[in-house]
């Protein structure tokens, strides 16, 4: 079983969410893999509404840390729940690179999900130019030590890690199979050798331009445990050709 989960950052409207979720249910109910929509705050409570009773996990995109409080334009793990929230993606590099989101902040966001049941989504991923220069596992074992600060061992298989070069986000451009499976091999050895683990069930997801066409080289891989889908996960049309990979 595989792991697809769409990201459906700032797009669809409330119209096309109702028919994107109506289509999604029927894909979905025949599906072996794992099933997952990430969408705005605004429209949680149609996602709860409308997945309920079906194979659907749904989730966000953000959220903050803070119980409550003055935090203007911010939502807390509390809101989200009232919602049956499941998912939460945190530590994208667009919140990273666009809002500036820390390292540090980004490891109070997933402590804050897990005390409160969620299942963080932990995005991790490097730029071209620290590519480039070689820099791609210090930043990649830099993000992970920073986020998982004072996350329990017994925590790790109730969170999912993606790999999300930020070179291969929205360009079309994906990672190649065997660099994604790199990354993502260094990303599980790094965590285990963190906790002292020697094996451990870690879901670590690969994100970048993942669409119908690369999905089966890059999935057949057994160590990219799925995808996190921007993009191709707006359409069920498309979407569903990811959901239906089979090994
Ligand atoms: P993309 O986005 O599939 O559109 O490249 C992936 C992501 O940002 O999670």
């Amino acid at each position: 079983m595989k792991y697809l989960i769409g990201n459906h950052k700032m797009n669809l409207s409330e119209k096309e969410l109702k028919v994107y979720f109506k289509d999604l249910k029927k894909v979905a109910k025949n599906a072996s893999n794992y099933v997952g929509v990430c969408v705005p705050f605004v429209y949680l409570p149609l996602a709860n509404k409308m997945c309920k009773c079906s194979k659907i996990h749904y989730g966000v995109q953000n959220m903050h840390y803070e119980k409550q409080g003055a935090f203007t334009g911010e939502v807390s793990a509390n809101m989200l729940k009232d919602y049956n929230c499941e998912l939460v993606v945190l530590g994208h590099s667009e919140r990273r690179n666009l809002f500036f989101e820390t390292d540090e902040m980004v490891n109070k966001k997933v402590l804050c999900a897990l005390e409160n049941g969620l299942t963080p989504i932990l995005c991790v991923g490097e730029t071209l130019e620290q590519r480039e220069q070689k820099q791609t596992n210090k930043v990649l074992k830099k993000q992970i030590v920073s986020a998982l600060n004072g996350v329990k061992k017994e925590d790790l298989t109730k969170m999912f890690f993606a790999y999300e070069p930020v070179w291969a986000i929205g360009t079309g451009k994906s990672a190649t199979c065997e660099i994604a499976k790199k990354a993502i091999v260094f990303i599980k050895q790094t965590i285990l050798k963190l906790y002292g683990l020697t094996d451990e069930n870690l879901v670590v997801l690969y994100g970048g331009s993942l669409n119908a066409k690369n999905v089966n080289e890059i999935l057949s891989e057994p160590e990219i445990d799925g995808g996190l889908i921007g993009g191709a996960s707006l359409k069920v049309q498309e979407f569903e050709k990811l959901i239906n990979f089979k090994n």
